[in-house]
């Protein structure tokens, strides 16, 4: 009766919250199993940011409700985004739903199955469904459980909740709501004990990162909040690597660019969503800054850490986008060079702004321009990569890789994923390790030493010879 299947659709945001129901269910009692099929409960963590993330939570449930045929005790819940976006009009849709929870009650859960639970032990009617959407003060805070039996190489770190922003397509100020921010000294905890786990990197996490505290904490030697709690995490031993996700290029201030030079653990990699190239389009999507601005925050940017590695998100076929737009978001996106990106193709958001906008662009349009931005970020990850060849690069093992016996997964600190024979026991190290050969998105290494610099962890575990 208590196994949960807990599926995860969208950001890492949405992963973290589900990690944190995860391991508050686990205190409470409940399994938490890997496939539906062994499950009783089957929990949706949901996205709302495309049509298509919906669409697929829905098709999912209503694939799911037929389970309830064979064993009426079967429960289905859908949390987040979705839940908080569409409300009770989803069980319209789909009315099997026994639970429907916010992002503001995550933390909710546990008790709600509880009593689900309860109801259906006591073979009374199956209950109706329970509904948690409401607004929490504080809820910001509730997200900090992690499984202490699940020791996490690389962790996120949730900072604050909410947006205060209003992109003119988005639909998270409305799903995730205003911006709270947790404090320096909870986060910084919950890095220690994370750390203590055997955690050496963390990605903080938030909307936007750099308006962290803006409200609550004051600039401090004219360095921002956000600023602060970087440095704060620096000091944390046994944290190896530090970065975040996403920062907002309005406030990616002089502080914030100086930290990648005053702050060693800071990973030269940046996720600076630019969303579009086209002053004209960034405008109409609410960006208050240009692609002149842009330019600035990447040459700052290189000019203290000239190999940087620059990662964006982009929409593609927004309202209103000519084919000079879209030249002009090619043009710019080939000039920056990204090595990654997410590439979206303009979804319709009922009630944003965009979404009454004259001028929709025809879907087949916006897959063109999705396909030549994928090409050229495809040519720029490969040459990014190939130019590693011959060069021996700090890796941070996060243990073995999906494929392959005896093969580890790891990470450059400019977050390139780097595979290489080796002992497991080399999870959590941080090794010395030469590129010998390069795709789109791998580098293949080879050991070269097992320690690059100090070794993160265990030093006195001796890795025999035939791991190195
Ligand atoms: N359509 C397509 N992409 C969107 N994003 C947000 N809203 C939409 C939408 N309506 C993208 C943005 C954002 C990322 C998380 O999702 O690029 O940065």
């Amino acid at each position: 009766m208590n196994r949960v299947y807990l599926k995860t659709y969208g950001c890492q945001m949405n992963e973290r919250d589900s990690e944190a129901v995860a391991a508050m269910l686990r205190k409470r009692g409940y399994s938490i199993v890997g496939h539906e099929n062994e499950a009783d409960v089957v929990l949706l963590n949901t996205c709302a940011v495309r049509d298509q993330a919906e669409q697929k939570a829905i098709g999912k449930t209503g694939y799911l409700a037929k389970n309830k045929r064979n064993n009426p005790d079967f429960v289905i819940g859908i949390l987040g985004c979705m839940a908080q976006n569409r409300g009770t009009e989803l069980l319209d849709r789909l009315p099997d739903l026994d639970l429907l929870v916010g992002t503001q009650k995550f933390h909710r859960v546990p008790d709600h199955l509880d009593h689900i639970m309860a109801s259906l032990k006591g073979r009374g009617p199956h209950p109706q469904t329970l509904v948690d959407l409401d607004e929490e003060d504080g809820s910001q805070n509730t997200i900090r459980a992690h499984n202490p039996e699940e020791r996490r190489i690389s962790a996120f770190v949730s900072i604050m909740q909410g947006c205060n922003m209003s992109c003119t397509f988005c639909i998270v100020p409305k799903t995730r709501g205003r911006e709270r921010c947790r404090s320096i000294r909870d986060i910084v905890e919950e890095v220690e004990e994370l750390a203590a786990s055997g955690t050496r990197e963390v990605t903080l996490l938030g909307q936007i990162v750099n308006s962290y505290g803006r409200r609550e904490i004051p600039f401090r030697n004219g360095k921002s909040p956000f600023v602060q709690l970087i440095e704060a995490v620096n000091e944390v031993k046994g944290i190896e690597r530090i970065r975040f996700t996403s920062p907002h290029p309005r406030g990616f201030k002089q502080d914030l660019i100086e930290a990648y030079r005053d702050l060693p653990k800071l990973c030269e990699h940046v996720h600076l969503p630019l969303q579009s190239g086209s002053n004209k389009i960034l405008k109409a999507m609410n960006r208050p800054y240009s692609r002149e601005r842009y330019r600035q925050i990447v040459e700052d940017l290189r000019a203290i850490v000239p190999d940087m590695y620059f990662s964006t998100d982009i929409i593609v076929g927004f309202p209103g986008e000519t084919e000079g737009d879209f030249e002009l978001t090619q043009e710019f996106f080939q000039e920056i060079g990204f090595e990654m990106a997410y590439i979206f193709k303009y979804s319709v958001r009922t009630g944003t702004p965009a979404a009454e906008m004259d001028d929709q662009v025809p879907k087949t349009v916006k897959e063109e321009r999705n396909q030549v931005l994928l090409q050229i970020l495809a040519d720029r990850s490969l040459a990014r990569n190939r130019a590693l060849i011959g060069t021996t690069q700090e890796v941070l093992v996060e243990g073995p890789a999906r494929k392959g016996e005896g093969i580890l997964a790891g990470r450059t600190r400019g977050n390139r994923k780097v595979v290489l024979a080796g002992d497991p026991e080399l999870a959590g190290w941080l090794v010395a390790t030469r590129i010998e050969d390069a795709t789109v998105s791998t580098l293949r290494g080879i050991l070269v030493e097992k320690a690059f610099g100090k070794s993160p962890r265990c030093t006195s575990i001796m890795v025999s010879q035939d791991a190195l």
